[in-house]
């Protein structure tokens, strides 16, 4: 079992997905003369009033750049940039806000651990341990510091239902290995992996962690101190934030130790032609002027999910993911991929219609309004091992509906329809 509902959970409080809905001014919009039913949630969400009106403000009022200037504008930038992190720090329960470096997005948070990290810690022969289920982005680095380094990749598999094969982790893991990866839910089959095992395994033989939670962190209560785990990445824009934010955790005496991975402005306490000192975490790792208003707007979204509580949240997601999953499994001519227990996975669904390109139904959907993904879902690995080669991939977030899971079904058989 891969996400345990605590004793807590059974009595989250109950979200109105109704009065959600009136926050977010994207979904009072029509497409194709239809209401939107925004199902690509695992590829960006939307934003809420309260984040958009943060961007909005922060030029209106306060811009300026941060740490670098006593006027008052900076310094209110400044203070406000770093409250965002302390929001994140206390989202994901980390010790402290200096272990939250911003990024860009999920994808630069992995390659930070990659070229800080992996990069000056790793040597030829060294082993990194990858579940066949990563995302390109805790992929693809990986692949280059095998070019780079000559580092060993072993890497485990799933079983045909998508759940990694915890037997094949056990054994993979030796005294070799230095780094163990994993993603914490997958972008395309919605499973949900055992990382504090995972983790426990690693520490077990002195290795390191990179847990990828950009598809968890926006659905479940993350805790960092609780996981153990040493980095963990996010995606800003995955749950409610603005694009071009993500977010790396790491423990601080890591932090502390690595040298940053890009070079700067900011990140230097001093500079003379002998040499450099570094800045104080974290912004030792965020070298150059930051993205501050999406930062601070990233902070707006942290602190609605809170206010509605990460328990609620699942607690919401989870009855639509039982709802989508019973109905989506009594179509005929339908594939659904990755478990069908939903006690095993989160509300990322992909699936394939008999007779229809994903690329087509999606096509259809889109004139029903209903926005959903088709394609690769950047885990080729994946979708490989597993026999796929394109899916049509259905997400959910606080905001949906099962109305809005009726009308999917209903595009879906309109297709099926038209296909015949
Ligand atoms: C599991 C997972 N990891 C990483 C990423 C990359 O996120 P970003 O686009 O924020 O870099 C994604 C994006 O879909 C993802 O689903």
């Amino acid at each position: 079992m891969a996400y345990v509902a605590k004793p807590a959970q059974a009595k989250a409080k109950e979200l109105d997905p109704h009065r959600i809905r009136e926050d977010f001014p994207i979904l009072q919009r029509e497409i194709h003369g239809k209401p939107l039913a925004y199902l690509d949630n695992a590829a960006t969400t939307q934003r809420p009033k309260v984040v958009i009106e943060t961007l909005t403000r922060f030029y209106e009022r306060h811009n300026a750049n941060v740490h670098r200037a006593v006027h008052t504008l900076s310094h209110e930038a400044s203070v406000a940039y770093e409250n965002a992190h302390k929001k994140v720090a206390k989202f994901i329960n980390a010790r402290s806000w200096r272990e939250i470096v911003f990024t860009r997005n999920a994808t630069e948070a992995l390659n930070l651990v990659a070229y800080a990290w992996g990069f000056w810690n790793l040597s030829e022969g060294d082993e990194v341990v990858l579940t066949i289920m990563e995302h390109h982005s805790n992929l693809v680095p990986w692949l280059m510091l095998r070019e780079r380094r000559g580092i060993v990749l072993q890497f485990v598999d799933v079983d045909d239902r998508g759940r990694l094969r915890l037997d094949q982790l056990r054994e993979a893991i030796t005294p070799k290995t230095k780094l163990v990866g994993a993603i914490h839910a997958s972008n395309v089959l919605g499973t949900v992996n055992p990382v504090q095992e995972i983790v426990e395994e690693a520490h077990r033989v002195g290795a390191l962690t990179v847990i990828d939670a950009a598809q968890s962190a926006p659905h479940i209560p993350i805790d960092v101190q609780e996981l153990d785990c040493d980095f963990l990445a996010a995606s800003g824009h995955k749950m409610l934030g603005p694009t071009g934010t993500g977010f790396l955790y790491a423990k601080r005496e890591l932090l502390e130790q690595m040298d940053p991975f890009l070079h700067g402005g900011d990140m230097i306490a001093t500079v003379t032609l002998e040499g450099v000192t570094w800045n104080e975490l974290p912004w030792k790792y965020e070298a150059g002027t930051p993205s501050i208003a999406d930062g601070i707007a990233l902070g707006a979204a942290v602190e609605y999910l809170l206010d509605l509580g990460m328990e609620a949240v699942y607690a919401h997601e989870r009855k639509l993911l039982e709802y989508a999953l019973e109905r989506l499994l009594s179509l005929e001519g339908l594939v659904v991929y990755g478990p069908h227990d939903p006690e095993d996975r989160l509300g990322v669904i992909s699936f394939n219609v008999e007779g229809v390109h994903p690329h087509d139904l999606a096509g259809i959907l889109d004139e029903e309004g209903i926005a959903v993904r088709s394609g690769h879902h950047c885990a080729q690995p994946l979708m490989a091992r597993l026999g796929m080669d394109n899916t049509a991939r259905a997400s959910f977030y606080l905001y949906n509906t099962e109305d809005e899971i009726d009308r999917l079904l209903e595009g879906i058989q309109k297709a099926q329809r038209l296909f015949r």
